[in-house]
């Protein structure tokens, strides 16, 4: 039996291994590539999408980065977890129409949703031109994109970790991103941070989308202004003059009472 084959179809004497292993550490499923996730991934690669899994890129609480490779060059691998910690920061508005897609039942299907839902909001934004990973596929809790990453395949950094050459240029295209995401793709992220950012040659490219909202949700403004106040803090640091308010409005925010 092969590497992949036996950790896909292990032996009675492994199964029995594996379950006390199970017992007696209770975060067994918590692993990135449980045996559900590793048949997924199998199932993608025989799909031809990729061939390998190369290597981690970012080990986070909701999901796993891998950088996977192939014919068609590298790529990201997103693998959110199907644990119970990702379920409780599901955000409300969010968890409406997961529940919606996933309707009742297990746990898992309500990952799926959620992996879905970022599948969707960056088809759409890649569809209107703002600056986001091209989706590729998505299946269970398995979400490809195009990697944002230089030509030999090595990752871009996210802006809290990039070196600004040129800090107000950037916020400007920032702006201008998050505007086409609001005006074109009718979307606020809704969790936009400095972490959310990959710099790409100093081009910034949103990322983390599986909590955008449309901007007529009643909580799309104010989540809006939320990421812009953050923006102007961190913008300030680098001395840029900028103020929260007039982020907003570049950023598309609609006026506020
Ligand atoms: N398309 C991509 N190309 C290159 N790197 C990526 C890509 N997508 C994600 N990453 C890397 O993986 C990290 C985590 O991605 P993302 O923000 O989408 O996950 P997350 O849901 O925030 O996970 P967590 O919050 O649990 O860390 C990013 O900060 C980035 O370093
Ligand atoms: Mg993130």
């Amino acid at each position: 039996m092969g590497r992949v084959e036996s950790l896909l179809f292990p032996t009675r004497k492994e199964r029995v291994e594996e379950r006390r292993k199970e017992r007696s550490h209770g975060d067994v499923r918590d692993e990135v590539f449980d045996r559900a996730t590793l048949l997924s991934v199998s199932r993608l690669v025989t799909q031809g999408f990729f061939q390998e899994v190369d290597f981690s890129i970012s080990t986070g609480k909701e999901a796993n980065v891998f950088r996977v490779s192939g014919p068609k060059g590298f790529a990201a691998l997103k693998v959110y977890r199907v644990s119970n910690a990702v379920f409780r920061r599901f955000p409300p508005w969010a968890l409406e129409d997961l529940y919606r897609t996933a309707g009742p039942g297990s746990f898992g299907r309500l990952v799926f949703a959620w992996a879905r839902r970022e599948f969707n909001a960056l088809k759409r934004c890649h569809d209107s031109s703002v600056p986001v990973p091209r989706p590729r596929v998505q299946w269970r809790n398995l979400l490809l994109m195009d990697l944002v990453g230089d030509a030999e395949g090595r990752a871009a950094q996210p802006m809290i970790r990039t070196p600004l050459e040129d800090p107000a240029r950037t916020l400007k295209e920032l702006e201008k991103g998050v505007r086409a995401m609001s005006t074109r793709a009718r979307l606020v992220h809704g969790d936009l941070s400095p972490y959310n950012v990959l710099m790409h040659e100093q081009h910034p490219i949103l990322i983390d989308l599986g909590q955008t909202l449309p901007v007529e949700h009643p909580q799309a403004a104010g989540l809006l202004l939320r990421d812009a106040t953050n923006f102007a803090r961190y913008f300030r640091r680098f001395g840029v003059d900028c103020e929260p308010q007039e982020i907003y409005r570049r950023m598309g925010g609609r006026p506020t009472p």
